[in-house]
């Protein structure tokens, strides 16, 4: 494979899904910092070009075992890439939140007088689990199923569904932000731990639980790659090829309070903002700018 260094480390993440342990190795971002260039990705890590390119041909060389192949979620629809996400990462995510929780616990109660630093670890990671327990939701309430409502009409030539928070750039751009958040608590937990090293007064626990807590970081940076370098991007892309004055008008048909073009003559928000649902406080929130 021929480096082209003017891609991001995203591009190669998405086009060559291996490319990703070779990424992993070296330390490089490909999921919230994977907006970089390959350039800048190699620079910001002391990597040099040709090396990269080196064990990028390597990785390709290598047989892909079952393990390595990955799902095509480039060319999935993003109904299923949402479902795959939910199924496979938020509940992931569960599960092994809850079982971190209550080894920190009991390692923090036999070793932390003598490795105080697994108090902070445990001060950060219930940060994070509940930062991600709130993330999760409003992916699973709001945003996947805007989405996958998005593609259904996108895909019988119908225009965008109406949207309580408007463009889908918003939700998303609130999406990636607490995606930073949590690789940075997740950066903090790895330097805490000193790259998960358990020291040599570590028991089983110990290691268990660091091992979970890598296992959590690997599984959080695959979710946070199809959100942010596939899911996102490809809904904003979906959302610009509608057509808004369309779009409009539908939103206007479904209120069914709206009369198009009379715009004085109808009631006001209280009198029907409640019976669609819609949170706008000033306007019926459909989208029609009344
Ligand atoms: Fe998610
Ligand atoms: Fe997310």
């Amino acid at each position: 494979m021929e480096l082209d260094v003017s891609r991001t480390v995203a591009d190669y993440a998405v086009a060559y899904p291996p490319s990703k342990r070779v990424f992993e190795k070296l330390g490089i971002d490909y999921c919230c910092g994977g907006k970089k260039s390959i350039t800048e990705a190699c620079e910001s890590k002391g990597v040099a070009l040709e090396d990269l390119a080196e064990l990028l041909k390597a990785e390709e060389a290598r047989p892909q075992n079952g393990e390595a192949v990955e799902l095509d979620f480039a060319s999935m629809s993003l109904a299923a890439l949402s479902d795959h996400i939910v199924r496979c990462h938020h509940n992931f995510t569960r599960e092994e939140d809850a079982r971190i929780v209550a080894l920190l616990n009991k390692v923090c109660s036999v070793h932390g007088r003598n490795h105080p630093e697994l108090f902070e670890v445990q001060r950060i990671f219930g940060e994070l689990k509940s930062e991600l327990e709130t993330h999760m939701l409003k992916e699973e309430r709001m945003l996947f199923p805007y989405i996958s409502l998005m593609e259904s009409s996108f895909n019988f030539g119908m225009p965008r569904p109406p949207a309580p928070f408007g463009s889908t750039r918003n939700p998303v751009a609130v999406m990636i932000s607490d995606h930073d958040k949590a690789a940075e608590m997740l950066v903090e937990i790895r330097n805490l731990t000193n790259e998960f090293t358990v020291p040599g007064d570590g028991c089983v626990t110990y290691r268990t639980l660091f091992s979970a807590l890598e296992g959590l970081e690997k599984d959080l940076h695959q979710h946070i790659h199809l959100e942010n370098n596939i899911l996102f991007p490809k809904a904003i892309e979906m959302e610009d090829a509608g057509t808004v004055s369309d779009a409009r008008a539908l939103q206007e048909q479904a209120c069914g309070i709206h009369e198009h073009g009379h715009e004085h003559s109808h009631g006001h928000a209280h009198s029907h903002g409640h019976a669609h649902g819609h949170a706008q406080a000033n306007g019926c929130g459909c989208g029609c700018n009344h």
